[in-house]
């Protein structure tokens, strides 16, 4: 939709940047704004090199900073924001929770009360977390939210929590959530991709890791599930795919198709993948042997959950696309080229 122009908080990010590429591709101006302190610039370079626009405003600020919210929306007329600013390693989020209560919720409050004055669309960066175990497999927006495994969990939950009743109260602002089964992978040209700080925790670094020589071995976290394999089953979705759901639901929010002016999306693939399945889908698409044992069960992991994607389907108009393999290939390509090979 040209002419329109969308805020992308924490759009130097792994998910953030994806998302800004796509957005750029349908036709919309972006402006992108971070406080780079989960990533650097290498992404943000990389999303000008694919899209070729030198000229993509980004802003440096913390959206803690209510007046440099403020300022942003003055400075740009937005008419949408995509929240990704966020903090998002579940272990740290247990061993200090008032960082992610603090930071997680002030900074979505911030950008909710500016662009409630300015008239606002706001889309929310979700979780499948908020699912915890589901009863009921795959698992549909109306299966219920269950109690947050961490504190980071339960930021996204009560941030889903404010988004809607914000929305309810005040007719000058519509809202979704996105929830995100598993992002994994990188963009095709391997020039953005993710940039795990320290030791990964997500599986598909740990994994790319493990295959350069960086990691020694993968510990596959348990194989006595009551799974087909015994390790826990996941909807590993594409990073491509995910961030076009965005550009779906923006384009919803924008041209007043929204059939509630609060709603729910998730954005998986509907199919389950188990951890060893993964593994071997990576061994064999890039040609090699993974090192790797089965470690004790890592505690907080659910045994299995996928999407059903039907209703973003139906009403985003988007369906998952790129099958694993390409997925996976493009992870080693990303992992590749920041070893510099
Ligand atoms: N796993 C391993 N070895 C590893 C890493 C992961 O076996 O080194 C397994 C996990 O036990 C799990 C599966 O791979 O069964 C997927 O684990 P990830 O950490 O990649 O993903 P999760 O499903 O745990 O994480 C998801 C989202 C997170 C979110 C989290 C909340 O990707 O962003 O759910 O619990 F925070």
């Amino acid at each position: 939709m040209s002419g329109k122009t969308v805020l992308v908080s924490g759009g130097a990010g792994f998910i953030g940047s994806h998302v800004t590429v796509e957005l750029i591709e349908a036709g919309y101006d972006v402006v992108v704004a971070d406080n780079l302190s989960n990533c650097d610039l290498t992404c943000f370079e990389g999303v000008k090199k694919i899209t070729g626009r030198e000229d993509i405003p980004f802003v440096e600020m913390d959206f803690c900073d209510f007046q440099a919210v403020e300022k942003l929306y003055d400075d740009y007329k937005i008419d949408a924001a995509i929240h990704f600013a966020g903090f998002k390693a579940v272990g740290e989020s247990v061993s200090d929770p008032m960082k992610y209560y603090h930071n997680n919720l002030v900074s979505f409050m911030n950008i909710l009360t500016v662009a409630r004055k300015k008239g606002g669309c706001i889309l929310f960066s979700s979780s499948a977390t908020v699912y915890g175990e589901p009863d009921k497999l795959p698992v549909t927006e109306e299966a219920p939210r269950k109690e947050a495994e961490s504190p980071y969990g339960n930021t996204k939950r009560i941030c889903e929590d404010i988004l809607r009743d914000c929305v309810a109260a005040y007719g000058e602002l519509k809202g979704i959530s996105l929830r995100y089964f598993n992002p994994i992978g990188a963009h095709p040209s391997a020039l953005i991709g993710e940039l795990p700080r320290g030791v990964p925790n997500n599986l598909v670094p740990y994994i790319t890791q493990t295959a350069i020589g960086k990691r020694e071995c993968l510990s596959v976290f348990g194989d006595d599930y009551p799974t087909p394999d015994g390790t826990c089953q996941r909807d590993f979705i594409d990073i491509v795919d995910l961030a076009k759901a965005h550009v779906c639901a923006v384009e919803r929010m924008l041209s007043g198709k929204m059939t509630a002016r609060y709603e729910i999306y998730n954005i998986g693939t509907g199919r389950p993948l188990s951890v060893l399945e993964l593994v071997k889908a990576f061994e064999k698409v890039n040609n090699m042997k993974l090192n790797y044992k089965i470690a004790p069960r890592r505690p907080g992991d659910v045994t299995a959950i996928w999407a059903d994607p039907g209703k973003a389907n139906r009403e985003l108009g988007w369906k998952a696309e790129r099958s694993i393999e390409d997925t996976l290939a493009s992870a080693w390509k990303w992992e590749k080229r920041l070893a510099g090979e």
